[in-house]
């Protein structure tokens, strides 16, 4: 469910014409609708009403700080994986005891951070950091609470790169041997032993791995509540989105396969909240995706058409630097024109819907400016006839889309903008060229 939907041949994102925004801010933009953001986080903060609860947004879905506020002021906690998440989630405003730190590289210099700001929940992913983490603590005479990360070794039908529930994975203490850690960490002085963490995989369409994986460690989480009075179980974020919705085709591959059935909140709950209820336990979950995947678009304009003898490309210019989910995951985006034909001004054509099939359709590879092949955002894909100027929506860009964006074949990072109701406002500034070159030094050997 979002909030961009088309009106006489023009996508909205709220009350907010699109295309006005790609006029005032530029392209490529990414775009994100606060009210759909606040309609996810209301509907699943609902769904769990009965249960003591708290929602820990991943910030590394996507970090802007005027998302952050939103959701802070919303009532979120945080799932923060660096200094640098912790950094952003305290300038947002957020409450440092509603914040967990996850990771499993955690420095010295992030451990002693989060120890001074007083973080809920060090999730452990090893016995190497519980030891590093308690020399830190003690050094500093303070304590530090834990969770550990139990890997409970369940399938969760995603991509392989997102998939973290798996012994196999770098993530997490196995489950045999999670009560053994337990029991070293309780007789540390720096430690308190405050709650049990999973997290199983992202993009997660069916409830039944979770559903498993809750089962799979329930047994360790009464022992834990009895041995050592903990206070929390943590399961994790995961839940997948539908990445398409009615207008465009897909091309068969794995997200294709995925993306339009995805778990609904409620299906979700209903599932999760019988083997939870019974702990007694605070329950965290520490969504990303589900929050804010469907609320943001990357808004890119048509800089030529391409014709070889084997495909006709649009040459767009957002690149994989931009949105690096297609190149990097075979992820599926579905891509929509923003401005129906006949509202379009240069169109010499009477005004004609695009929807209508009135317009010609035509299969085409949509790819960036980047010197990559890798660089394209889909290939083959039935689209309405492109022409240079036309300006397309990538959907389903809201979630790891700007968060992983680089300067590569240096080019800066993109603008991006918060549409509530009928105003927008920009919430990052495009970045400069000098901007990129700031940091570099010239050696004088
Ligand atoms: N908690 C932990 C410990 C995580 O590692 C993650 C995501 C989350 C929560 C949030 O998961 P979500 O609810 O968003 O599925 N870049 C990939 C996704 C990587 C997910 C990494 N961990 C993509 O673009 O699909």
């Amino acid at each position: 469910m979002h909030a961009f939907h088309y009106r006489d041949d023009r996508l909205f994102c709220e009350e907010v014409d699109v295309a006005v925004t790609a006029e005032k801010f530029g392209t490529p933009l990414y775009l994100y609708s606060a009210g759909t953001i606040l309609d996810h986080y209301g509907r699943l903060d609902e769904a769990l009403a009965g249960l003591d609860h708290l929602i820990c947004y991943a910030i590394k879905a996507n970090s802007n700080r005027a998302i952050l506020r939103l959701l802070r002021d919303a009532g979120a906690g945080f799932d923060i994986v660096s200094g640098g998440e912790l950094f952003r989630a305290l300038n947002a405003g957020a409450d440092p005891a509603k914040c967990t730190f996850a990771g499993v590289g955690k420095s010295r210099e992030e451990i002693e951070y989060a120890l001074e700001q007083g973080v809920y929940s060090f999730n452990i992913e090893s016995e190497a950091e519980l030891d590093y983490i308690s020399e830190i603590a003690s050094a500093k005479n303070h304590r530090a609470p834990i969770a550990l990360r139990v890997n409970p070794d369940v399938e969760a039908g995603t991509h392989q790169y997102i998939s973290t529930g798996k012994s196999e994975n770098k993530f997490g203490i196995a489950l045999e041997r999670a009560a053994k850690v337990y029991e070293r960490a309780s007789k540390m002085p720096a430690i308190t032993v405050r709650g049990v963490q999973m997290h199983i995989g992202s993009q997660i369409t069916e409830a039944a791995p979770f559903v498993s994986a809750i089962e799979k460690i329930a047994p360790l989480v009464s022992e834990l509540k009895g041995k050592y009075a903990i206070k929390f179980f943590s399961i994790g974020g995961g839940l997948g989105i539908a990445y398409e919705s009615s207008i465009a085709s897909g091309s068969g591959d794995w997200w294709t396969s995925q993306r339009s059935h995805p778990l609904t909140i409620r299906d979700y709950v209903d599932a999760i909240l019988p083997p939870l209820t019974r702990f007694g336990l605070r329950i965290l979950l520490e969504p990303g995706r589900l929050l804010v995947g469907n609320a943001g678009i990357l808004l890119t304009r048509v800089r030529y058409i391409k014709e070889t003898t084997q495909k006709k490309f649009a040459i767009i210019d957002a690149g994989m630097n931009d949105l690096i989910r297609p190149a990097l995951y075979g992820s599926y985006h579905e891509i929509v024109p923003v401005e129906g034909r006949g509202d379009s001004p240069n169109r010499p054509e009477p005004s004609r819907s695009r929807f209508k099939n009135t317009i010609k359709r035509e299969k085409i590879d949509i790819v960036g400016p980047v010197c990559e092949s890798g660089d394209f955002f889909a290939q083959d894909r039935e689209m309405p006839e492109l022409r240079a100027g036309d300006l397309l929506a990538v959907m389903s860009a809201g979630a790891y889309g700007f968060v992983m964006a680089s300067n590569y074949n240096s080019r800066p990072l993109p603008a991006e903008a918060l549409v509530r109701g009928d105003k927008v406002a920009l919430i990052r500034e495009r970045q400069t060229l000098p901007q990129i070159m700031s940091g570099e030094r010239d050696p004088h050997f």
